[in-house]
């Protein structure tokens, strides 16, 4: 990661105009209409010449088929917002990504046959995400961390956790990369985090071209089938019943159709 001690370069102006939410047509030459908006926070991702950020194990503990929500708080602990930007390697924001995450309660426990403390959103047009949760308790053997999946329509998952500054453990923790940190400030209401992810996504952020996978119906279930690939648009059966895939993924068994309603629409 370099730094940039001057000027306004091309991908901190995307980056100035997503926070914004200024239209990229509006971009060229318009230094001076971004002098108006609010100064933004330093976030510590996304220079010229960043590399894509780093994967991580995904652990013991990850379940598909996490609802779809924002706030994720369930249970005591201190309140932690995380926000930030998905970006492709251009800078360019990545809208309708996918960020599932899971992680430890107060206590320090995964939530294994139900749902606490997991839970999926998608970017916003400006390529934004913000997480409402609490900060994850200790558990022997690992620093303090979030685990995350992050994958930009019609890309591959990037599997990958987030830690904390200023944590005892993050020195003996072999896992922890602090590539990964992210920046934690402390607000009356508990800490607020910030982190943006570098996909490996380059030009632009449009969708792959849809293809439709010529699946046949083995199934008694329909044509939809775990551990098949499906792009943005393919359709299956499922149950007597079409539908269409709305986030390019692998499918895996528990994300059936009917149970994903962010992944299949019904036809
Ligand atoms: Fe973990």
């Amino acid at each position: 990661m370099t730094t940039e001690p001057t000027g306004i370069s091309r991908k901190n102006l995307l980056k100035a105009a997503a926070a914004a939410a200024i239209p990229s047509a509006l971009l060229a030459g318009t230094v001076p209409a971004l002098a108006n908006t609010e100064p933004l926070t330093p976030t510590p991702f996304c220079d010229d010449g960043d590399d894509p950020t780093p994967p991580q194990m995904e652990g013991p503990y990850f379940k598909p088929n996490s609802p779809r929500r924002t706030s994720m708080l369930d249970g005591a602990g201190t309140r932690l917002t995380v926000s930030g930007y998905v970006f492709g390697l251009a800078c360019q924001p990545i809208a309708n990504a996918l960020l599932d995450f899971w992680q430890a309660d107060n206590a320090g426990a995964y939530d294994n046959s139900g749902y606490r403390f997991r839970g999926h959103q998608f970017t916003n047009a400006q390529g934004a995400f913000s997480l409402t949760t609490i900060v994850p308790g200790l558990y022997p053997g690992r620093t303090r961390h979030i685990h995350v999946k992050v994958q930009a329509p019609g890309r591959p998952i990037l599997t990958t956790q987030l830690y904390f500054p200023n944590e005892p453990r993050n020195a003996t923790d072999s896992l922890f990369n602090p590539v990964l940190l992210m920046t934690v400030r402390t607000v009356p209401s508990g800490r607020e985090g910030t982190f943006d992810f570098v996909l490996n996504v380059a030009g632009t952020s449009s969708p792959s071209p849809t293809t439709t996978p010529t699946s046949t119906p083995t199934q008694p279930g329909g044509t939809w089938q775990a551990g098949q690939y499906y792009a943005v648009g393919a359709q299956v059966t499922y149950g007597g019943l079409r539908y269409q895939c709305q986030i390019a993924h692998t499918a895996q068994p528990g994300w059936e159709p009917p149970n994903t309603p962010a992944l299949w629409r019904r036809l």
